[in-house]
């Protein structure tokens, strides 16, 4: 009778794994296909859904068909207090954040990510399998992946709470030299601890938890100061390094586990966060040695060329102007999300093409606060697709161009990142609006970019400026336009 037992209960666990297994299968489907319908903003809506779906199912057939050694999931209490709070909490967050604000959110939840995966590593060492420490001492994968997850992980959870603030202007950008250094030292001696733990053989694991938590100590400090130089327009690499660092981390955790849609989903977010800093680097023309000594960029220029007159265009003038033109190239920045002024933009640019105007938007990788920030913004608008240029292949036409009219970009319309090898932005390619016959700039005041530096752009003969917010001088644009 026992055995009779033992055989159904056997059953109902390679029953309910086998189960699991296909949910887990499921999951990992529909993470790449959330994952490749994001790259496009028609589809991202509910590519972001059937992920989020793929992660529901993940998460509730653990709960409920998870076993281990034989044992189903103990604690649901906690468990369900824990995922209550949390989903509260990010509803009410996510709900009430601002567009603007989202790069903020987004670094916050990044960094989140980190500590989860370096909070597993840290639970999970005095749990390595007792049978390969007995063979190989402490030389072996599980140690090896915990050590990797407990320093990504926390690299990523304090620099991403670094970039948070930053990215919130709380934070100002620390630059020096002394900091480089201290960087590879921080380095090399994360790499000498997972040496120095992962050769002590059989040691207790209990007497080197507290070289343990001294690994996650200098962790935790390198994340902080590899991102604390990082400034000027250089934070989109770092962002994108850091999700990538998360997902890696993820990852860990999903080896650790035999978890294959934990496995799936980190090396997901891991991998597009590594291809996202790569283009981020050739965006910006930085290389990523840089980035991980926390060595970005040029020290803060205090270098600023001689600048001439502000010339003011009145409504009328650019009124005439643009519905003269042929060809108009708008140029959108962090500026237009703040005035939320796409969906007017968007006005202007059909008003201008029915009068014959060939309007087209010139793209650059970096500009707002997000990656594919204007992207977004713009097909929200339903601004069509084709009419949006990337940067690069804009310059080469920008010569033909009669009016660049510039939304609230500052940054990436610099011509010191191309002119002035003291700047923080040198060598960041730019949108060159300056190579257009006319250039209107339309923003607030002489408010500076991300970056906090002049741009002498404002101050060129062809450039015309209008003082106001995005949206209200837009709207004033278009009912003069109508008038005429
Ligand atoms: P910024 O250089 O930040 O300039 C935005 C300009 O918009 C400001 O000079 C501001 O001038 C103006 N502005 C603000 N509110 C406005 C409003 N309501 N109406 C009109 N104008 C307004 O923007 P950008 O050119 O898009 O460059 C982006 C910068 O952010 C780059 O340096 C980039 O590296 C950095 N960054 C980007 C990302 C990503 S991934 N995209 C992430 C982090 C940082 P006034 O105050 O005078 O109005």
């Amino acid at each position: 009778m026992d055995k009779v037992i033992e055989f159904s209960k056997n059953m109902q666990f390679t029953y309910c794994d086998s189960i699991l297994e296909i949910i887990y299968l499921v999951a990992s489907i529909l993470f790449i296909l959330g994952l490749k319908m994001l790259s496009h903003p028609e589809t991202a809506k509910r590519g972001n859904l059937l992920a989020a779906g793929g992660m529901l199912i993940a998460i509730i057939g653990t709960l409920f068909l998870h076993r281990h050694n034989g044992h189903r999931m103990g604690n649901y209490m906690y468990i369900f207090i824990a995922i209550a709070l949390g989903t509260a909490v990010g509803w009410i967050i996510a709900r009430r954040v601002k567009m603007t604000k989202m790069p903020e959110l987004v670094s916050f939840f990044n960094g989140m990510g980190g500590a989860a995966a370096a909070l597993i590593s840290l639970m999970e060492f005095p749990h390595i399998d007792k049978e390969l420490i007995a063979q190989h001492g402490l030389l072996n994968w599980q140690a090896l992946v915990i050590f990797l997850g407990l320093v990504i992980g926390s690299i990523s959870f304090a620099g991403s709470m670094i970039a948070y603030g930053k990215l919130d202007g709380k934070i100002k950008d620390i630059r020096s030299k002394l900091l480089r250094v201290i960087n590879i030292i921080l380095l090399i001696s994360i790499a000498v601890f997972i040496a120095f733990l992962m050769t002590r053989g059989q040691a207790d694991l209990k007497t080197l938890s507290p070289f343990v938590y001294l690994l996650l100590i200098v962790s935790l400090i390198y994340g902080v100061l590899f991102v604390l130089p990082i400034g000027g327009a250089d934070m989109p690499v770092v962002i994108s390094l850091l999700n990538s660092f998360t997902g890696v981390a993820a990852a860990m955790g999903g080896f650790l586990y035999n978890n294959l849609v934990m496995l799936t989903g980190g090396i997901l977010v891991g991998s597009a966060g590594t291809i996202l800093t790569i283009l981020m680097c050739k965006a910006m023309n930085r290389s990523l040695f840089n980035v991980i000594v926390g060595a970005f960029g040029a020290t803060a220029s205090t270098h600023e060329s001689e600048q001439g007159s502000i010339k003011e265009i009145s409504i009328s003038d650019i009124a005439v102007l643009l519905s003269y033109s042929q060809k108009i190239m708008i140029v959108p920045g962090y500026g237009l999300a703040v005035a939320q002024a796409q969906h007017l933009t968007y006005e202007l640019d059909k008003l201008l093409s029915e009068k014959g105007v060939d309007v087209k938007y010139a793209i650059h990788p970096v500009a707002g606060r997000m990656p594919g920030h204007m992207n977004v913004l713009l097909a929200e608008a339903d601004v069509p697709y084709e009419k949006l240029i990337e940067s690069d292949e804009a310059n080469t036409d920008m010569q033909n161009v009669d009016v660049a009219v510039i939304v609230g970009a500052n940054d990436v319309v610099n011509p010191a990142a191309e002119n002035d090898p003291s700047s923080p932005i040198y060598g960041m390619p730019i949108v060159q609006a300056l190579k257009a016959k006319n250039i209107i700039v339309m923003k607030r005041g002489m408010g500076k970019g991300y970056a906090a530096i002049e741009n002498n752009l404002f101050y060129d003969d062809k450039t015309r400026m209008l003082f106001g917010n995005a949206k209200d001088s837009i709207q004033t644009i278009i009912s003069e336009i109508k008038s005429i």
